[in-house]
C-alpha cells in the first residue's frame, strides 16, 4: 500500500467521560475516496469529529501525511489542508450564494485569495457561477448541498470529511450529489465520507470501512464490501 495521507492509530476518542471508539485503526491513501458505512450512533460522526478537532481524542494517534495532528483544533485543520462538511452543514440563508462562498475562506488572510478561489470554483462548477447572487436561502436542495461542498473547497483541502453527503436529499439529487464528489475526488481531494446509503457509498468508494459498536469490523475495497455476503447481510440490508 502507498502511503497514507491519512491514518488513525489505536484510536479511542469520545466526549468528556464518554468513549465512542475503541481502538479504531484505519488508513486512507491519497487520491483515494474511502467510505465509511455502519449503523446508526456506531460512532460514524465521532469518528469523523476526532479526526478534526469536534471529539475527545482519548488514546492513540491522527497523522495527515507525516504530521502528527491528534487533538489538533478544527480551525487549525482547515488552515492545514483539511475540511470538513458537517452532517447538518448548512448555508447561511440569508447571504447570497457568493457571500456563502467567501464565508468558506474565512482563514485566508486577504480577501483576494478568497475572490480568487471562489471564481476558479464557478468555473469549475458553472451552476453555482450562474446563482451567485442569490440567497442562499432560496436554493433547491440539491443547489444548497453543491454549495456546502463547494464551500469547503475555497481552502483547496488536500482531506474532505463529508458526513451524510446525501441525507434528507430527495432521490433525484443523489446520483447528482455523488458524481459531484467524483468530481472533487478527480480534482485530487482525497475523500472521507460517511454515508447512510451504503450500496451508493461504497460504489463510488476505493476504500471501504464498516463501522459498529464504536469498532472497525471490517476494511476493504468498495467493491469488496459490497460482494461481501456478511457485510451485505448486516449493513447492506441484502
Ligand atoms: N456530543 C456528544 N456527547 C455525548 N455523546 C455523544 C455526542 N454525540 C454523539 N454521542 C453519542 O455517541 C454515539 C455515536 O454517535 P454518532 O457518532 O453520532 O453515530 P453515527 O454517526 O454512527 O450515527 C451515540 O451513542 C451518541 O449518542
Ligand atoms: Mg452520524
Amino acid at each position: 500500500m502507498a502511503e497514507p495521507i491519512l491514518e488513525m492509530e489505536h484510536v479511542v476518542a469520545g466526549y468528556g467521560n464518554t468513549t465512542v471508539l475503541h481502538d479504531v485503526n484505519i488508513e486512507i491513501e491519497d487520491g483515494q475516496i474511502a467510505c465509511l458505512i455502519g449503523p446508526n450512533g456506531s460512532g460514524k460522526s465521532t469518528l469523523m469529529k476526532s479526526i478534526y478537532g469536534f471529539a475527545d481524542v482519548m488514546d492513540g494517534t491522527i497523522t495527515l501525511r507525516d504530521r502528527e495532528i491528534t487533538g489538533r483544533s478544527p480551525q487549525e485543520n482547515l488552515a492545514n489542508g483539511m475540511s470538513y462538511v458537517l452532517q447538518d452543514a448548512s448555508v447561511f440563508p440569508g447571504m447570497s450564494v457568493h457571500e456563502n462562498m467567501l464565508m468558506g475562506g474565512y482563514v485566508f488572510e486577504d480577501d483576494d485569495r478568497a475572490l480568487a478561489r471562489a471564481e476558479e470554483l464557478y468555473d469549475e462548477f458553472p451552476i453555482l457561477g450562474d446563482i451567485r447572487d442569490q440567497q442562499a436561502g432560496t436554493l433547491s436542495g440539491g443547489q444548497r448541498r453543491l454549495l456546502e461542498l463547494a464551500r469547503a473547497l475555497m481552502v483547496d483541502p488536500e482531506v474532505m470529511l463529508l458526513d451524510e453527503p446525501s441525507i434528507g436529499l430527495e432521490p433525484k439529487f443523489i446520483d447528482d450529489v455523488f458524481e459531484r464528489i467524483e468530481q472533487l475526488n478527480e480534482l485530487g481531494t482525497t475523500i472521507l465520507l460517511v454515508e447512510q446509503n451504503a450500496q451508493k457509498g461504497l460504489s463510488v468508494a476505493d476504500r471501504g470501512f464498516v463501522l459498529a459498536s464504536g469498532e472497525i469490523k471490517y476494511t476493504g475495497s468498495g467493491e469488496e464490501l459490497l460482494n461481501d455476503e456478511e457485510v451485505g447481510r448486516l449493513y447492506l440490508g441484502g
